[in-house]
């Protein structure tokens, strides 16, 4: 195991901000990760996977673990489905196109987010109508405090949206190591309700879309609107979208009637704070060498060197003047360091 010092993780976070760990350890097999863990569990330690969901607002003052841990494998197949494992470390993009290349189905509409395998689960990553969650079966992780192993079912996760366990109860205490996902491998149950997919289908003419035509709808929609974290430096959307009280909902629709919506149950509904952050005025602006981004409020952006505790203040600028505005408080989606 080597470890580095004082090392900038400026190409270890899709945001690209130029912060520095005090140290560094690639992590390339479960035996290191014990090894390290035996050593170094009471001292700080900071784990990083494919640092896509979060802001550095600081230098990291710990040993950084990189789970760097690779391997994709069929692990069990029926006639219909196929079980993957696939390591940590893999990066999440590249294994839907592995997926695609097998024709197993079932993570096509998560097309192109950032991150790797192992942090997936975390938040429970979602897009275009479906989430993790849908395909997956279990995961491995190892317990910082004793290296013990233990395997995760669906149930354990508790996943909710962009909600899981592991950012509660368990916070800071495992580690994943791989993820099990159940894919088909026919009769591949489509999900085409969204309506940019939709629209995007019909533009190509395609009435019967495979899911390799889905993936290229669902890759095309987020090019036109989310940034890529090669050309621009940011984590997605930013903020969850908030969740408000019916009651409060018909409310906002009196003062907004455009506002859009979707509905969660009979007492509760779903507003999109990208909608809220551009009625608000931020789409697009522009500070120095950060903003809002102009095709999606929700993307905030490091267009240069940014300090990302520069970010964050426009990030808190942006959830003041929502609550001023629409009386709704937002939540960043995003892991604040
Ligand atoms: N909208 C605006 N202005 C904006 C952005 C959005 O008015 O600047 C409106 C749109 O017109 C639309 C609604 O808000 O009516 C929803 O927008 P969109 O379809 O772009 O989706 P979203 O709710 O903003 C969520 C996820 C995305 C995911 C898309 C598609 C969250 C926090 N974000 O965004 O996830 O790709 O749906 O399913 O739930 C991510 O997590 O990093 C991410 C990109």
């Amino acid at each position: 195991m080597t470890i580095v010092k004082n090392i900038s993780l400026k190409s270890f976070n899709t945001f690209g901000i130029d912060a520095k760990a005090k140290s560094f350890c690639d992590i390339t097999s479960i035996e290191t990760l014990r090894d390290v863990l035996s050593i170094q569990y009471n001292n700080p330690l900071f784990i990083l996977g494919g640092g896509s969901n979060m802001l550095l607002t600081k230098d990291i003052d710990a040993l950084v673990l990189h789970i760097n841990l690779k391997g994709i494998e069929v692990i069990r197949e029926t006639e219909d489905t196929v079980t993957i494992k696939a390591m940590a470390g893999e990066n999440w993009h590249e294994f839907v196109i592995w997926c695609l290349k097998h024709n197993f189905g079932g993570v096509e509409n998560l097309s192109l987010i950032p991150g790797n395998i192992g942090t997936a689960p975390i938040q429970n990553i979602g897009a275009y109508g479906v989430e993790l969650k849908d395909v997956f079966v279990s995961c491995e992780a190892v317990r910082i405090k004793d290296q013990s192993t233990r395997t995760f079912s669906k149930a354990d996760c508790n996943f909710g949206y962009r909600e899981s366990v592991f950012k509660q109860e368990l916070k800071g205490d495992y580690i994943i190591t791989s993820v099990n996902l159940q894919l088909t491998k026919n009769n591949h149950n489509l999900h085409m309700d969204y309506g940019a997919i939709k629209n995007e289908l019909e533009d190509s003419k395609i009435k019967n879309p495979t899911i390799q035509d889905i993936s290229k709808a669902v890759i095309a929609i987020r090019q036109s609107k989310l940034p890529d974290p090669k050309e621009i430096g940011n984590s997605g959307s930013f903020f969850k979208n908030p969740i408000i009280s019916s009651k409060q909902f018909n409310q906002l629709q009196k003062n907004f009637p455009e506002v859009p919506s979707y509905k969660i149950s009979e007492e509760e509904v779903k507003v999109p704070a990208g909608w809220l952050i551009e009625k608000a005025g931020f789409k697009g602006k522009r500070f120095n060498d950060y903003g809002v981004h102009n095709k999606q409020a929700l993307v905030l952006v490091n267009y240069d060197n940014a300090d990302g505790a520069a970010i964050f203040e426009l990030a808190q600028l942006i959830r003041k003047t929502i609550k001023r505005i629409f009386d709704i408080t937002i939540e960043t989606e995003v892991n604040i360091i």
